[in-house]
């Protein structure tokens, strides 16, 4: 590893990962892999000779970045499924396919992600956000586990974001479809940070490594439903401080590959800021990640099945 290491998770850092670690005969799934970050992080983990199932949810974008992938690193064991993660149903589908198909998974990256700017509800009943940020990777992550146990030494990274610092939980309001706020974005990803915490502690005993990472501000299609002068701002005219996607990707690469990562750990800029001013208080209440785990398994339990 060399570079420098921002003192600021939202500063453009210039750090960059690197590790001769192979992954030949291991199996990672990321999901929103057809672009941005999930695009980048998979293919730097492709180079690495591993089976790569790019999740995606737009069929077309998914085999763009599949050809693209395996164009790039000659590695033809790249594959295309289908999975959007707003959806529970479609979570289970996926789930039943990968577990036919696959004798283990070694790394899960919960990285696909959306901000709304306007009210989006789902065919299943949930606002769109927070089923795509935070009920979608509970449940595929929580289906996948019996496959992550089958690896020694598996990872899950679940793709978080400092907004979680302006996001609060409310289990009423987690429990039910609520009016939209626009804060559903910081809110699902501060839930998806208390899960992480609360996920890290269940599985102790397994050897599975589950972390939460901050990729940085990218240059990305994240900021697509905001006003186009908000994305003028964001993408414009902060342009020179904010990340590329491939520099977002070297948190999570750390995260997904770095030896010395401390289970439930946060992170930003390959290090840990788990205690600094940027991870909120609510992160480390484990009453309130019991509960948030209880309410969210009972919300996922019934949706979604046949
Ligand atoms: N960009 C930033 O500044 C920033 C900052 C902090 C955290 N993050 C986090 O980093 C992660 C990656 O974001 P990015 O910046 O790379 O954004 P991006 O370029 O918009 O990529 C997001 C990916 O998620 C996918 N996605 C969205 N909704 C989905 C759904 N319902 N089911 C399956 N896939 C879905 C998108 O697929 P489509 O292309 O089909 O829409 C796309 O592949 C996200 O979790 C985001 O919250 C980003």
């Amino acid at each position: 590893m060399g570079g420098t290491v921002s003192r600021i998770g939202f500063s453009k850092s210039k750090f960059k990962f690197s590790s001769s670690k192979s992954l030949s005969g291991k199996t990672v799934i990321v999901t929103g892999a057809n672009t941005g970050v999930g695009f980048e992080t998979a293919l730097d983990l492709a180079k690495r000779n591993g089976r790569i199932i790019l999740a995606c949810r737009n069929r077309e974008k998914g085999e763009v970045a599949k050809s693209r992938i395996i164009q790039l690193t000659g590695n033809t064991n790249v594959v295309f499924k289908q999975l959007d993660m707003s959806l529970m149903s479609s979570i289970r589908e996926f789930v039943s396919i990968i577990s036919t198909e696959e004798k283990a998974v070694d790394i899960l990256i919960n990285n696909a992600g959306v901000v709304n700017w306007k009210e989006n509800i789902t065919v299943e009943g949930f606002e769109n956000t927070f089923a795509t940020n935070y009920y979608g990777p509970f449940l595929l992550t929580t289906l996948l586990l019996d496959l992550l146990k089958k690896s020694p030494n598996s990872r899950i990274v679940n793709v978080g974001s400092i907004a979680s610092m302006g996001g609060s939980v409310d289990l009423d309001t987690v429990m039910a479809r609520r009016s939209f706020t626009r804060k559903e974005y910081n809110d699902s990803k501060l839930a998806l940070l208390i899960f992480t915490k609360e996920l890290a502690r269940k599985i102790a005993e397994t050897g599975i490594v589950a972390t939460y990472v901050h990729p940085g501000t990218i240059r990305s299609e994240l900021f697509r439903n905001l006003p186009w002068i908000l994305q003028f701002i964001i993408i414009g005219i902060m342009r020179p401080f904010i990340k590329t996607p491939a520099e977002g990707a070297q948190p999570v690469l750390f995260c997904a590959l770095e030896d010395s990562v401390e289970p439930g750990g946060y992170y930003m800029d390959c290090r840990l800021y788990d205690h600094t001013l940027w991870v909120p208080k609510s992160a480390y209440d484990e009453g309130l990640a019991k509960k948030l785990w209880e309410s969210t398994e009972r919300i996922v339990a019934s949706c979604g099945t046949k």
